[in-house]
Parts: C-alpha cells; structure tokens; sequence
C-alpha cells in the first residue's frame, strides 16, 4: 500500500529567537549609531523583547501527495450498503407506518425516509435480519392475511408481519437499492429457503410464482446476494465450523435462483456466515470455511464471507452515545480502528486459499453500538449519532476504500432508528443524522477507482491514547474526475494541508466538510441542523491545493481541472 501513516510530529515549533552573537552585534550596532534617546529606546525595546521573548507558534502544513496516473483497485458501490433489522423502530415506523397512516406514504412506506435515502444511492440493504433472520418464516409476511407473532430476539415484542416480502421489495423499488436476503438457517429448512427462493424469482407458472403474482408481483424479483445464515456461531444456532460447513453446503446447491436475467450476468452472490472478531475462534473460523472453499466441487459455490464487528469496547455496551467528553471520543476512535487489524488478519487468510481474491469479505454489520438510550427498551438498541460517529464512519469507510480489492461489500447497523443509524425517526418527525451526511458526501467513492494517497498522519494524543491525526482516501470517478475524502481526527486542532497533485492539471477543489462545535453534537427532531455539511473550497496554485481542515472534521471536495 502507497499509503504512509506515520506517526510523525505534526506541528513544528519554531523558537525565533535571535541567536546570541547575532543579537549582541544588532544590538551594539544600533547602540553605538544612536543618540542618547534612541540609545535608551533601544535598551528599553532590547530589554522588553527579552523578557517577553515567546516561542511563535508555526504550523506546519500537512503534505499529502496524489499520482492520479497510479490508479488501483475499484471501491464497490455495495461498500455503502445498508442494514435494515426486524428490530425496535427499525423496520416498522421507520421504514413501514401502513398505508393508513397519516405520515406521508407510498403503499405504507414512509416517503420521507424514501426521499433521504435516494440522496444516499443505497446500494443494497441486508434484510430482515440479523438474529431476527434466523427465526424469521417468510410464509408468515405473504398474502392478505398475516401470522402474528413475536420477536423474541429484540425486546420480545409483537411481529405483526405486516412488511413481509413484497413490501420490502417495494421499499427497495423506491429507493433504488438490492435485495441482500438474509435466509433462515437457524431454525428454517432448505426447502423454505428454496421455495421463497422460487417464490420470488421464477418466471415460470408455477404454483409459487402464480402466489407470487396473486399478492401483486407477477414479475420476477432480482434477489443480488443471498445471505445463508447470520452470526451461526452465536444467535444463528450455535453451530461448529464443521456444522455450518454442511448446512452451507447443501442451502447453497438447493437454494436457486430462477429469475431469467440472473442466469448469465448479475448472478445472485452466496454469502457464508464469517467471523465475529479477531480471536482464534475466528480465525479458525475463517480457515476452516475458506479451507473447504478452497476444495469445492461443482455442486456448490460461494461469493463472500461475512464478517461482523462492532465499535463497542467492552460488553455490554455502555458508552453513552451523546453526552461525553474527549475521552471517550478518542477511546471509541481507537477501538474503531482494530477494523483494519480484523481486515488484514481474515484477508490474509482468504488470501492463502483464494489468492485470485474470487470470495469478497463482506462486513456486512459495523458500526458504533452504545448503551440503550435512558427510558428506552434496551431490546430496541435506540442510540444517538454524533459528529463522533461521522468520524467513525469515515474512518471505516476509508479501511474499506483500503482494502478494496477483498472488501467489495459492507453494511452499517443499522438504516434507521438502531445502533449507527443514517436516519431517526418519531412518529411523523425525522432526522438525518450526521452519518448520513458522511454517507451522502461519499456518494461520489461509489464503483470509482481507488488512487494512492501519501501523507504523514501526524498524531492526536489524548491521556493514553494516540491516534494518527489525519485520514485520506483518494479516487477518481466514473467520469474521470479525482475526489479527497480527508479526516482530521484531532478534536482541538485544525489542520493545514497542502495536497501535492501529479497527473492532473488542478485548476480549483470545491467541496463540503461536516464538523460541529462538541465531539458529542448531534442532531435532534427540534434542531436538525447542528452537525451538517458545509460548502468548502481549496486554493489551487501551481500543482498543490491548499485548504484547512476544522478540528474533529470529515472534507470531501472534487478536484477540477
Ligand atoms: O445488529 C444487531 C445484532 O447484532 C444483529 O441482529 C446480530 O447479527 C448482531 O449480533
């Protein structure tokens, strides 16, 4: 990697004090030159610089360096995928109120959520679960007539089954996103996973697909990734490698997909159920499912492997998810960085028995996971999102953007209403959240092409913690044009930064930073406006740009040439 983050000293102090031979020959000169007064002013003056002499404070200019000629690796537009859970407010109220719900809808889903999201170009969203997947019977959310039941996982609530298949298929028509379909291996069977497989894409007329049209869809779905099980460690089941390994095995050769277009191009990927963390558990995990992979026959197949991981340092979550201090904004970055540790640990296992890089991990759920919000039910995972969490997620996202090459995909947990949420709804009244404006100005990363940054992160220190201070990504994008996506990490400091541009003739760099006054500011229903976006500009001028970056601040600007 071109990348340099070296810990090095950001800031340079520069003592301008005269050294001692210069200032006895300036001081006698001007002495013996002068009359009486102006020799005593010269004494006074003299004598006054020396007791004020202070250090002057220079800083140095952050130098980051961009060969646009040295393009790499394509960043997946599924890298900005989304989560959407059957859990707390996720699913019901912030995506379905019904269609006889006063809150502005389109057949039950609300069009003011739509209409952020479409902002976002999401490009797919993971779908109903989660643990919720693995207890999840999608008969049960078809037709005029639904079951009702519990959601135990998640504050044992009542499962209405009201935003069931089509509806969820709808809400992806609306906002222009892929079906991710989590299936339910837990406690599900291959033949119902295969028949909603059926169900959903065959254009044939058979039973399932006239079903299918009788409820209102007698097209084919296109179903892009095909989940098999989540967490089957854990929530899913409990299982062994070993264990998952057969159940994988026989729900990938049976559960097909039948739509006529996915046959040849845009065929459905298969996700296997990957690792939770970096512990020997995991990477056992992680050999043992690539290991089989690596010796799989015809018969069976598999595209990705997930891979789960939280920013939550210690269990259960407690962190508060606003009303904290610099501590525990430089604890929570740091923890968020082990991404790029578990990254390179789980990539160099896949490398080992897929060095053509053919299965992509998938880390398809991160994110901030706080303590439950005060007078919440904890089984709903309600948490505010801070300008703390714009920087987490820019910094995840640059990992990703990193390791492109393996990492083609990943979903935040999750949309709406839980953990790192992109939008807060209550009742009628919602919120973007300051993730969601990192997600907004990233946009521009999406199915672009990766080019080499250089820079000195420089560090933040606070306590016992040190951090690198500055974060960049560059890329250009499909129309050719280079875009910065830069972090300043530190929460006191700005940072000068001087951006050394080769291949490209600069002309000007525009763009938006988002920062807001506290580590802790967050937008609410009432004041929706505190951590949003801004437009910045960079100054261009013989091959460099120049721009300063606000303390705790994430920049994207395009460069125009
Ligand atoms: O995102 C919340 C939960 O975290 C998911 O349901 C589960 O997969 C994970 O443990």
């Amino acid at each position: 990697m071109a990348q340099k983050l070296a810990f090095g000293p950001f800031r340079v102090i520069q003592y301008r004090i005269l050294s001692r031979s210069q200032f006895r020959r300036t001081f006698l000169l001007a002495f013996q030159a002068g009359t009486p007064l102006v020799r005593s002013l010269f004494a006074s003056l003299t004598l006054l610089a020396m007791a004020v002499a202070v250090p002057v404070a220079v800083a140095q200019k952050i130098q980051l360096s961009v060969d646009v000629s040295r393009s790499g690796t394509k960043i997946d537009r599924n890298l900005f995928g989304q989560f959407a859970e059957h859990l707390g407010h996720g699913a019901y109220e912030g995506i379905w109120v019904g269609t006889d719900s006063k809150i502005p809808n389109t057949r039950g889903i609300r069009s003011d959520v739509v209409a952020a999201l479409k902002a976002l170009r999401v490009p797919d969203v993971r779908w109903p679960g989660g643990c919720f997947a693995d207890e999840y019977h999608w008969r049960k959310g078809i037709g005029p007539q639904r079951t009702v039941t519990l959601n135990p996982n998640w504050g044992g609530v009542i499962e209405p089954n009201t935003f069931g298949t089509h509806e969820f298929m709808d809400f992806l028509d609306q906002i222009g996103a892929e079906a991710y379909l989590s299936v339910n291996v837990g406690s599900g069977t291959p033949q119902e996973a295969s028949e909603w497989l059926e169900y959903l894409t065959t254009a044939q007329p058979t039973t399932l697909a006239k079903e299918r049209a009788a409820n209102g869809h007698p097209a084919p779905y296109k179903v892009a990734f095909l989940g098999i099980g989540n967490e089957s460690w854990d929530c899913g089941g409990n299982m062994t490698p070993d264990y998952y390994l057969s159940q994988f095995k026989i729900y990938s050769r049976f559960v097909r997909n039948f739509n006529p277009n996915q046959q040849d191009k845009q065929q459905m990927l298969k996700i296997a159920v990957g690792p939770g963390g970096g512990e020997s558990r995991w990477t056992e995990w992680t050999e043992a499912i690539m290991k089989a992979y690596q010796n799989h026959t015809w018969s069976w197949d598999m595209n990705g492997l997930s891979m789960h991981f939280y920013t939550v340092v210690k269990w259960p979550p407690s962190y508060a998810s606003v009303g904290f201090g610099e501590t525990e904004y430089a604890q929570i970055l740091k923890s968020t960085r082990e991404m790029n540790d578990l990254v390179e640990k789980h990539s160099a296992i896949m490398d080992k028995y897929d060095p053509g890089k053919k299965v992509a991990l998938v880390v398809d759920e991160w994110g901030g996971w706080y303590a439950p919000l005060p007078g919440s039910n904890p089984g709903f995972l309600a948490q505010q999102n801070s300008l703390r969490d714009a920087v987490l997620a820019a910094l995840n996202l640059n990992i990703f953007a990193r390791h492109a090459d393996r990492v083609r995909m990943a979903n935040i947990a999750q949309m709406i209403n839980v953990l790192q949420a992109m939008i807060l709804t209550d009742k009628e009244k919602i919120v973007l959240t300051p993730t969601y404006y990192v997600y907004k100005m990233y946009v521009p990363f999406q199915d672009s092409t990766f080019v080499p940054i250089a820079f000195d992160a420089g560090t933040y220190t606070h306590s016992d913690i040190t951090l690198p201070r500055l974060d960049a990504i560059a890329a250009k994008d499909r129309a050719g044009k280079l875009w910065l996506a830069i972090t300043n990490v530190d929460p006191n400091q700005p940072a000068e930064i001087e951006v050394s541009l080769a291949g490209i003739n600069a002309k000007s760099a525009a763009g938006e930073t988002l920062s807001a006054s506290k580590v802790d500011s967050v937008n609410r229903f009432d004041a929706p406006n505190t951590v949003v976006p801004k437009p910045v500009s960079a100054k261009a001028q013989d091959g460099k740009l120049t721009l300063e970056l606000a303390p705790k601040s994430v920049t994207v600007i395009a460069v125009e040439q």
